[in-house]
């Protein structure tokens, strides 16, 4: 603690983008090179922090509040944070972007909706285009992509370690982690 200087690391893109895959490839490699790190998982924080809370534009703007909530109280004392939520909305991310003035990373996992659709990983597409799911971000409700990301990671044919490695040069170059050795 105190030697690297904490960060959010806000990931933001659809589901199946891929923000939960490389986030995993990410804490493995933080760990390599002994960096804290906490990761603030979608899934996860709507089992606990969020439990409860649907899928409407208040709900959504709630749980991303408090994601940016804890993200902030952490990385101002110096822990990186990952946080690996759909957060479709812009002017959320934005008012996240101003609470972590200066020390948030907007990393845009800019998988197609036509490709996340074609992985459909937990099946919720073919969920949400039958109607069984309503408000699915992409197909029902809104994603408004990020205009100006410090960082914009592909994945199409690309695999997870690849794309993930796309993160780690840029937090190298930002002097965010020390480099691999
Ligand atoms: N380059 C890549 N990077 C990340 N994931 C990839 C890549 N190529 C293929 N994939 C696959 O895409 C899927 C991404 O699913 P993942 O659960 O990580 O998405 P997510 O963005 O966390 O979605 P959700 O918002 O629903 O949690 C995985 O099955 C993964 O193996
Ligand atoms: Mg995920």
């Amino acid at each position: 603690m105190g030697e690297w200087k904490g960060f959010t690391l806000w990931m933001t893109g659809l589901s199946g983008a891929g923000k939960s895959t490389i986030s995993d490839v990410i804490v493995a490699e933080f760990e390599r090179r002994n960096v804290p790190l906490e990761v603030l998982d979608g899934d996860v924080v709507r089992e606990n922090l969020s439990k409860g809370l649907g899928f409407s534009k208040e709900d959504r703007d709630t749980n991303i509040r408090r994601i940016a909530f804890v993200a902030d109280l952490l990385s101002k004392h110096g822990t990186p944070v990952i946080t690996a939520a759909i957060s479709p909305y812009k002017d959320i991310r934005n008012e996240a972007r101003q609470l972590m003035d200066g020390r948030f990373v907007e990393c845009f996992i800019a998988t197609s909706l036509e490709d996340c659709e074609a992985r459909d990983v937990k099946g919720l597409y073919a969920k949400a285009r039958s109607g069984e799911i309503p408000e699915f971000t992409g197909v029902s409700d809104p994603y408004e992509p990020p205009e100006n990301p410090e960082l914009t990671v592909e994945t199409a044919a690309k695999t997870p370690e690849e794309s993930a490695q796309q993160v780690l040069d840029y937090l190298e170059q930002q002097g965010l982690i020390p480099a691999a050795s």
